[in-house]
């Protein structure tokens, strides 16, 4: 390899790099709780919600869940201290999976979007997204599925 052609390969490599540790960092953000599915409930443990355990009081504003009757996931949102919103993260468009970031979830097909609670925003989607009730106690969110 020639020197210009090396100095040519580093220099994009090295503007390259930021970028990659953003898209790193940004990845970061998305995190998908371990949850019990049980007759219809999903529970997951408000631990989930904790970013790092040396800081307990940093918390997610939403986790992402899994579940064996759904092909897309669920967005478990932390509104406030004890309170949650779980939506399927299904485009009521034309179903899409949705995007979640800056408090809202996005569509990538046609631009539709949502509040963090589910309520349709910007079409061309014109119904509000699938919600589950949740309840709490101590330690656990519940989803109720049906
Ligand atoms: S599928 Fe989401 S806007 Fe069209």
């Amino acid at each position: 390899m020639e020197r210009k052609e090396f100095l040519k390969t580093c220099g994009f490599g090295l503007v390259g790099l930021p970028f990659a540790a953003s898209l790193l960092h940004s990845c970061g953000g998305i995190h998908y709780a371990v949850a019990n599915e049980n007759n219809g409930m999903i529970s997951i443990a408000k631990s989930q919600f904790v970013i790092h355990p040396e800081k307990p009081d940093k918390l997610r504003n939403f986790v992402m869940v899994q579940s064996s009757r759904y092909k897309f996931p669920l967005c478990l949102y932390r509104t406030d201290k004890e309170n949650y919103v779980a939506s399927l993260m299904r485009c009521t468009h034309r179903g899409c999976e949705l995007n979640v970031g800056g408090g809202i979830y996005s569509c990538p097909c046609h631009g539709s979007e949502f509040t963090n609670d589910g309520t349709m925003m910007t079409g061309p989607a014109d119904e509000n997204l699938k919600t589950f009730t949740t309840t709490t106690d101590a330690e656990n969110i519940t989803i109720h599925l049906s």
